[in-house]
């Protein structure tokens, strides 16, 4: 794929604009730091942008500088501070003083809390920036409730005038609908001159970006617009906004899903995050969330209720209703729940069987092995074709360390037992019904505990007796 800037000579650079609270957010927490489809709003902007190939990219910062900038961990990018927040205009020469002021090319400015911008659109405008050789270039789009934007004005001819402001608009020009989003390419040379032309003369006392709109049509430079999808460019302001944008993504995400192969039989409700793969004719029931770095096979099942972390299915994986994954690992044809919960550094083999309320945590299962009731396997490395029986629970915790189960192959585990570890357990052994092991058992033995089985012959006739007598 060429990319933007890789196909013509011009160089690009980035500026994103994030130094804003979101006021409208009514949070601690700085406004591009809020999550969308699990990642902070700022890394979707800065992840789009990436497939650009830009020259330089920078973010302009403010509000909780810090953590913005944490946030943007592994990400190439420069950080401008933005101390006071003046206005867009303001902004945008912060970028060029501390980043820029040996740069010339074509600049694209846009939004951090805009973040379901395709990368796509982007390119589009880049392009018909350079083939019409304007000096400026912005994205627009219609809406049927532009209160708040600033509105595109055009003259008789239908050609680009200028950006009024919402809170500047007359009566007359608030009932536009074609909106400035905010995105705009502008050669730097005029960019860079234009900022130090903006004056705070408006409602809100604030250098505005959009001014330069008007400087270009006055110095008769070439301005040109690019429609833009409004699914595309609608920001984030309130956590309304959070939640619609929220819906559209998962929509979005999941579309492409069902393009790939991937049935949902309700995808109203299925969570899918962003980066998650997810192979052909794998059938995903109601109410499954899927987070994080996932990665899903083919032919898997997927039957309800599930909360998948970090997971990695291979191909025919069969989760029945109510499962929790986290950070595990689970091969072809393994069948795990209902109700089971899988945790961080847990492997299943091949055809493994997990039922049942069994939580399995940091332990490896070989192939073909079942725990199917009411069981716990922690720190356990378990072998293959093994049978936990009912209520097995591995003793890993002694109120200070962890400490590791190793069980061979073939091993039968009866019900009611308990590992206490560390301790290992053979090939083939035998583990008797109800048994505390607290010492290593060799191949092929039988490991018990005497108990002696005592049965009192008519006990109950004479203890009830006893009872309704009351004594
Ligand atoms: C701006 C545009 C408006 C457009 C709208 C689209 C201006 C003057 N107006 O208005 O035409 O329709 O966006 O959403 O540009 N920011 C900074 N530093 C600042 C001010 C803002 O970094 O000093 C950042 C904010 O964090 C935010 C973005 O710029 O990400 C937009 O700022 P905001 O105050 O929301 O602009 P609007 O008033 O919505
Ligand atoms: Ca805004």
């Amino acid at each position: 794929m060429s990319t933007a800037s890789g196909s013509a000579a011009r160089p690009l650079a980035v500026v994103i604009l994030a130094a804003g609270q979101g006021t409208r957010m009514k949070s601690a927490h700085a406004k591009v730091l809020h999550e969308l489809g699990g990642r902070p709003l700022v890394r979707h902007v800065l992840e789009t942008v990436r497939v650009l190939a830009a020259d330089r990219t920078v973010l302009v910062i403010g509000h909780q500088a810090d953590a913005v900038r944490a946030a943007c961990s592994g990400l190439d990018v420069a950080f401008a501070l933005q101390a006071e927040q003046r206005g867009t205009g303001h902004a945008t020469a912060i970028a060029r003083d501390a980043c820029l002021s040996d740069f010339s090319g074509d600049v694209l400015i846009l939004y951090g809390d805009v973040p379901l911008l395709r990368a796509e659109t982007l390119t589009r405008l880049i392009h018909g920036h350079r083939e019409s050789g304007a000096s400026l270039s912005l994205l627009t789009t219609i809406v049927d409730e532009p209160a708040g934007y600033g509105r595109i004005v055009r003259d008789p001819s239908g050609r680009l005038a200028r950006i009024v402001e919402h809170k500047d608009a007359s009566e007359e020009e608030r009932s536009l609908r074609e909106i400035n989003p905010g995105i705009y390419c502008v050669e730097s040379g005029f960019l860079f001159a234009a900022l130090d032309r903006l004056r705070p003369d408006n409602a809100q006392r604030e250098l505005y970006l959009t001014d330069i709109v008007a400087q270009a049509v006055t110095e008769e430079r070439g301005v040109r617009t690019e429609p833009s999808p409004a699914s595309e460019v609608e920001g984030i302001n309130s956590r309304a906004d959070l939640a619609a944008l929220e819906a559209s993504l998962r929509d979005r995400v999941v579309a492409r899903h069902m393009a790939g192969g991937v049935t949902f039989l309700d995808p109203r409700t299925a969570w899918i995050d962003d980066g998650v793969e997810i192979g052909p004719d794998t059938v995903i029931g109601p109410e499954v969330q899927i987070r994080g770095k996932s990665r899903i096979g083919r032919d898997c099942r997927i039957d309800g209720s599930a909360f998948l972390t970090d997971a990695e299915l291979a191909d025919r994986v069969h989760l029945r209703p109510l499962v929790v994954i986290t950070e595990s690992r689970i091969d072809s044809g393994a069948v795990i729940g209902p109700f089971a919960h899988l945790r961080p550094g847990t492997r299943l083999a091949r055809d493994v069987h997990i039922g049942n309320f069994v939580e399995v945590k940091k332990s490896v299962v070989g192939a073909g092995t079942k725990a199917n009731h009411l069981a716990y396997l922690g720190d356990a490395t378990i072998g293959s074709a093994t049978n936990i029986g009912a209520g097995t629970i591995t003793c890993n915790y002694d109120g200070f360390d962890k400490h590791p189960t190793v069980i061979g192959d073939r091993v039968q585990v009866g019900s009611d037992s308990q590992l206490v570890a560390p301790v290992k357990i053979g090939d083939d052994a035998y583990i008797a019904t109800g048994t505390t092991v607290r010492r290593d058992v060799p191949a092929g033995a039988l490991a018990f505990n005497s108990k002696a089985d005592r049965i009192r012959a008519d006990w109950v006739a004479g203890f009830r007796q006893r009872k309704r007598g009351g004594g």
